[in-house]
C-alpha cells in the first residue's frame, strides 16, 4: 500500500509581507546573526524566539575549533529560553541565515535535522504546535505551521 505525506507550508516573497510580531522577529533575528561566532564556516545563523508571553528571545550560532562541539543558533536559543523559562510556551522560532559574504542569492536556510529534532522535543512537551519561519539574507521566507511537519517518521517520548 502506497501512502503519502503533504507538506504545506506559506512563501512570503519579503519580509515586508509579514505581521507585525513576525516582522519584529524577523529584525531581532537578523540582528543575532550579525554576532555569530562563526570564524571556520563564515556561515552565519540568527534565531529569534517569541514566547507565550509576549517576550522574545534571539541567538546565533557557536562554532568551536574541534567542529562537532559548536552549536547552531536554533539550539544555542532555544536550550537557552527552555533553561530559563522552562514553563513558558514557545509560540514562533525565526531562523535566517547566510554566508558572511555575497549572501544575496542564497535561499531560506532551513533548520539542520538535529534542530528539528530538538525543537519538536518542546512542541511535544507543551502540547502546542510552534510556528517555523525560515528566511534568506534577501528577505524571502517561508512559514511552517508546526516543526513536526518538517521531520515525518519523528522519534519522541511516546516510543521509549
Ligand atoms: N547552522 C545553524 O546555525 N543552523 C542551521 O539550521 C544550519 C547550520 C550553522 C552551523 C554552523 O555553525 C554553520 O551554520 C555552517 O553549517
Amino acid at each position: 500500500m502506497k501512502k503519502e505525506i503533504q507538506l504545506g507550508y506559506e512563501y512570503f516573497k519579503n519580509s515586508t509581507e509579514l505581521n507585525d510580531i513576525e516582522k519584529k522577529l524577523f529584525e531581532k533575528a537578523k540582528l543575532a546573526r550579525e554576532n555569530a561566532y562563526a570564524p571556520y564556516s563564515q556561515f552565519l545563523v540568527g534565531c529569534s524566539i517569541l514566547l507565550e508571553n509576549g517576550e522574545i528571545f534571539s541567538g546565533n550560532n557557536q562554532e568551536n575549533a574541534a567542529f562537532p562541539s559548536g552549536l547552531c543558533a536554533e539550539r544555542t536559543t532555544l536550550f537557552w529560553v527552555a533553561a530559563n523559562f522552562p514553563n513558558m510556551k514557545i509560540k514562533k522560532i525565526f531562523v535566517i541565515g547566510g554566508p558572511r559574504e555575497s549572501y544575496e542569492k542564497t535561499p531560506p536556510i532551513p533548520p539542520c535535522g538535529a534542530c528539528r529534532q530538538s525543537i519538536i522535543e518542546y512542541e511535544t512537551k507543551q502540547h502546542e504546535d510552534i510556528d517555523l519561519y525560515f528566511s534568506s539574507m534577501n528577505e524571502e521566507v517561508i512559514k511552517i505551521q508546526a516543526i513536526k511537519d518538517l521531520l515525518p517518521f519523528y522519534f519522541d517520548a511516546t516510543f521509549l
